[in-house]
């Protein structure tokens, strides 16, 4: 038992001195140093085919060698405000490694000290919500040490709406399951009557 309990009060000490070590890097920590934007047609977006131009550079207002440590950038699509009300599963913490708000990568390559474009057909996989675009600089050990996003802080201005592709099929989805229930119900219920039947046939 003691030993137990040793051996757990261990774990998560050292999994606190981990967490201090390597995980707890904070987004208010960050430097927005990156200049990200992101552009495409006006209106709702269509999950699977419309496309993202984004941007990334560093910002020339920083000295050089600001970005000495870049090693990867990652950027990434992200929830709007509105779009994580009363859902958990996105919710925004500065606890980069709890944080939820940015869950759909764009893409992840070599840092090169210059600007750099892509253009990113919205994946069929994100669902219908406003976003924005995030970048992050990673060092060599992957942690994040600066970004840059194409809203300002508040993540008020330039959001994009994207409808999700299987919108039409979740709710036909939606139907089929109701059917379902509905057949198997219905099947039931005629089981019971038959047997019914069958006794009063008895009797
Ligand atoms: C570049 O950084 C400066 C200083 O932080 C800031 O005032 C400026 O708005 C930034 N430029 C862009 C395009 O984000
Ligand atoms: C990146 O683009 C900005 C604005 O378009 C420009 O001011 C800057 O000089 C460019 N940086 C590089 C490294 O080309």
């Amino acid at each position: 038992m003691a030993a137990q309990v040793l051996v757990l009060a261990s774990i998560l000490v050292f999994s606190c001195f981990a967490d201090i070590c390597y995980g707890a890097i904070s987004f208010s920590s960050l430097h927005r140093t990156l200049v990200v934007t992101a552009s495409h047609r006006q209106g709702l977006l269509m999950g699977g085919e419309d496309k993202i131009t984004v941007t990334w550079g560093l910002n020339q207002s920083f000295q050089a060698g600001t970005d000495s440590n870049y090693r990867t950038i990652k950027v990434q699509l992200c929830y709007a405000p509105n779009s994580q009300v009363d859902r958990a599963w996105r919710k925004t913490e500065d606890h980069l490694s709890k944080d939820k708000t940015c869950q759909f990568k764009i893409v992840e390559k070599p840092y090169a000290n210059t600007n750099e474009t892509l253009e990113w057909t919205i994946e069929r996989d994100v669902p219908t919500a406003t976003f924005f675009v995030r970048a992050y600089a990673l060092d060599e050990h992957d942690h994040e040490v600066a970004y840059g996003q194409n809203t300002d802080a508040e993540k008020t201005t330039n959001l994009f709406d994207i409808e999700a592709i299987t919108g039409r099929h979740a709710s036909l989805d939606i139907a089929s399951v109701c059917f379902s229930a509905f057949s198997i119900v219905s099947l039931i219920g005629f089981f019971f009557a038959e047997k019914r039947k069958g006794r009063k046939a008895q009797q």
